[in-house]
């Protein structure tokens, strides 16, 4: 069965239709990509995808479920985790306390034992450290555990938003522009990384312009433009397509690509 399922996706903002009859399917443990030009959709999906928009048309599966309209707080109950184009962290928190408000979700919420920091509690939040410190682990981020997370570079806020939604323990992680902004050597280990976590069983839906991460990592890659589906398949035969270059690539984009 497929983990997640688009069918027929139509979203329109006033006259504008940002995507139109959009199906795709999304296979357990796989890396799967989206990629297409600036304003092709992909984010517009995201947000359809967790329930930040509810589509006009058509309907979104989770392991066969009907989820479409679910609100994002369900949908991320029910497996769904994801990242942000724009970061959403806190500045101010370290890097391990913004992990560990991912991790809200796997504990218990006894508000007595709470307000009386009853040993259970107290082994909790060991707990709670404990998983945390292997997120960051898992993303390369150990030696900024206690750091304010305002203070990181780009290119590890980025990995710290990984690590975050890992902490809820996802079947499926969609990141949207994760090497955005990093430089080639932090997408070099960012690639390692993502592999990684979709090699221990985590699906993972990718939105990224760095074609050498893209063709690196992808099981399989879609390709929008425009709000529509342009191509679908496995990475030499996307670059090789003639309407992905003539929309997307251009020859240099293509042979770049291909050489990665
Ligand atoms: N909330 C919104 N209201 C109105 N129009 C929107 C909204 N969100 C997105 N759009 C429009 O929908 C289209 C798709 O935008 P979207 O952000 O999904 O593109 P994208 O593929 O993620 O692009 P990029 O690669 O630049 O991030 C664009 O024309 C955009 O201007
Ligand atoms: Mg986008």
């Amino acid at each position: 069965m497929n983990l997640l399922s688009v069918e027929g996706i139509g979203v329109d903002f006033g006259g504008v239709k940002a995507l139109d009859g959009i199906s795709l399917d999304v296979r357990k443990g796989e890396v799967f990509s989206l990629i297409g030009p600036n304003g092709a959709g992909k984010t517009t999906l995201f947000n359809v995808i967790t329930g930040v928009y509810k589509p006009q048309r058509g309907a979104i599966r989770l392991l066969g479920a009907d989820v479409t309209g679910f609100a994002p707080w369900k949908l991320a109950r029910a497996g769904m985790s994801r990242t942000f184009q724009n970061l959403q962290i806190f500045g101010r928190m370290t890097a391990i306390e913004n992990v560990m408000v991912g991790r809200h979700r796997h504990e218990g919420r006894n508000f007595l034992a709470n307000l009386f920091t009853l040993p259970s509690v107290l082994a909790q939040n060991a707990q709670t450290t404990r998983s945390a410190r292997e997120y960051l682990h898992e993303v390369g981020l150990s030696h900024t555990a206690d750091r304010p997370a305002a203070s990181l570079p780009y290119g590890e806020l980025k990995r710290l938003e990984i690590a975050r939604a890992l902490a809820t323990e996802p079947t499926v992680l969609l990141l949207d522009e994760p090497a955005a902004g990093c430089n080639p050597a932090e997408t070099d280990s960012l690639a390692s990384t993502i592999r990684g976590i979709a090699d221990r069983g985590v699906t993972v839906v990718l939105i990224e312009h760095d074609m050498k991460l893209v063709m690196r990592i992808s099981d399989r890659i879609h390709v929008l433009n425009q709000g529509r589906s342009l191509a679908e398949g496995r990475g030499e035969e996307i670059m090789r397509r003639p309407e992905v270059i003539a929309a997307y690539l251009g020859d240099h984009g293509s042979r770049e690509a291909l050489r990665a």
